[in-house]
């Protein structure tokens, strides 16, 4: 029985897992990885880019094509540059960042119409001809230094342990604050740059990690769940200059006093809008039921987009490049075409970014968000933006529109806007839009696979697809925004 769990994979004769192989990687894929050849065979090589000679490690056989390690580069991409980054190689939040930034978003445009032409699933006809609705990208107003939030882990470098009469001991080694590498959730890689986040984040950082030294306040370990300090959550309003700093932390009621009077230090930083220490009690790194204590300040920071004003709660979703972000609601805005009559649905609206700006150019807005803070910034928001034309409904997008449908459908939607996290649309929630038989679907998307999954549905169901622009809101890594609009024939 319990061989089979243990039995390789079927693999076509001469490849095999543990096999090493020198290959040439021809192009990126979905997912970063490159792509390569073993007699006609697709393998998938992550860390590699078109134009380098490899030597790679099959690991998997998943029938029709297979997955590898990368072992060592034996010849450079032509285009290849030096990573401005010392951990580029180890950290795995960037992925490209040896790539020139034009090449980087032609790979990108290049890989979003593979993408649909591959995975839509409509007849070969129709999904050949999606790829050549695929817009220019459109690139990020910067491409280091963009985001404006930043989430680290307190941790430790290693950690072994030992068996001691019977039980297993936890040594704690180099407790730091850094990244959690892919796959591997036990110990931390202690960062000291990141080009990524927004360079006075990379102040306030320096400033932990004083702390951190300084107090020597016990860390987080996630195998014995004892120690205070778990994660740090930083933001920045790039546009208004505000800044947050959230500690999440494990500890008791009677040591929370001592540990307030500790994180005061920060408290006379100019520009902080926020200091916060929220406790987390649970196993998992993010607090199901957040118990937020502010210490200085609001529990929560100003952003401005456009000409619109958000207050961004620690745990609220907010586009991470401010920037880019105005690029996308633009192209949002163009993607829709709205008139004064339209009435809008913005599903997966967060603190209704998208729909506040739509607002303007419509008669009415009606925002649906499951997380309630979120659901309470973008009331608070609107209320302050003094905007009238806009409704938010808290809950599930599939119940919310479904209990729609069955009262008789209050709203005609004529536009429907959803921004759905990385999972894509619920089945629900693509019946219900199409019971509402909005004219225009605008699908904006992190995720092109799980979109293109969602579009076939409503590319049965009468709807063409007009044009699917491409944003670039997360340079050096191979995620992708598009905006997609699909329309009722
Ligand atoms: C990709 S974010 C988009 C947020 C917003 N549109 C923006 O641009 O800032 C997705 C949002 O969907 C919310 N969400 C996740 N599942 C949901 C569901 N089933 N129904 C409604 N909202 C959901 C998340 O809390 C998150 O705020």
């Amino acid at each position: 029985m319990s061989t089979v769990q243990n039995e390789p994979e079927k693999v076509p004769d001469g490849i095999k897992p543990g096999q090493e192989h020198t290959v040439s990687i021809e192009k990126l894929t979905f997912g970063g990885a490159g792509l390569a050849r073993i007699d006609g065979q697709t393998v998938f090589v992550p860390g590699a880019i078109p134009g380098q000679t490899v030597q790679i490690c099959i690991t998997k056989n998943k029938g029709r094509y297979l997955e590898s390690r990368l072992v060592k580069v034996i010849k450079r991409a032509m285009e290849e540059i030096q990573p401005r980054c010392e951990h580029f190689h180890d950290c795995g939040g960037c992925t490209w960042q040896n790539l020139p930034y034009d090449k980087q978003i032609d790979y990108k445009e290049q890989i979003i119409r593979e993408t649909l032409e591959h995975l839509t699933p409509v007849d070969e006809e129709l999904r050949k001809q999606l790829g050549g609705r695929v817009l220019k990208i459109i690139p990020s107003p910067q491409v280091f230094h963009y985001r404006n939030k930043l989430e680290m882990s307190f941790g430790y470098e290693t950690m072994r342990a030992q068996e001691r009469n019977g039980k297993r001991i936890y040594l704690d080694e180099n407790p730091t604050i850094g990244f959690h590498q892919p796959g591997n959730w036990e110990t931390v890689l202690p960062v000291s740059e990141c080009h990524l986040y927004d360079e006075q984040i990379g102040l306030l950082l320096q400033d932990v990690k004083r702390f951190m030294q300084e107090t020597n306040l016990p860390v987080y370990n996630p195998k014995t769940h004892k120690g205070m300090l778990r994660s740090l959550l930083l933001r920045r309003g790039v546009q208004t200059g505000e800044q947050m700093i959230a500690f999440v932390v494990k500890a008791r009621k009677k040591e929370l006093e001592p540990l307030f009077q500790h994180f005061m230090r920060f408290g006379g930083r100019s520009g902080l809008a926020s200091l916060m220490v929220i406790e987390n009690h649970g196993q998992g790194e993010r607090p199901e039921q957040p118990k937020v204590h502010t210490l200085v300040g609001q529990p929560s920071i100003k952003e401005r987009l456009f000409d619109l004003e958000f207050e961004i709660s620690p745990f609220s979703f907010f586009q991470t490049n401010t920037l880019g972000a105005e690029k996308l609601y633009q192209a949002i805005a163009t993607a829709a075409d709205l008139s004064q009559s339209d009435i809008v649905l913005d599903a997966y609206c967060g603190m209704g970014t998208i729909g506040q700006y739509l607002a303007r150019y419509c008669d009415k807005v009606v925002g649906i968000e499951s997380h309630p803070t979120a659901i309470e910034d973008a009331l608070k928001s609107a209320g302050k933006n003094r905007i009238a034309n806009i409704t938010f409904y808290k809950g599930r997008t599939e119940q919310v529109l479904s209990n729609q449908v069955k009262a008789g459908g209050k709203y005609k939607f004529s536009v429907i806007v959803v921004d759905p996290p990385r999972a894509g649309l619920h089945p629900k929630a693509r019946e219900a839009m199409l019971a509402h038989a909005p004219e225009k679907i605008v699908y904006v998307s992190c995720n092109m696979a799980t979109c293109a999954r969602d579009m076939g549905d409503f590319l049965k169901a009468g709807y063409e697809l007009r044009s699917v622009q491409p944003v670039d809101l997360f340079p050096h890594t191979a995620h992708i925004e598009t905006v997609s609009v699909l329309q009722k024939k």
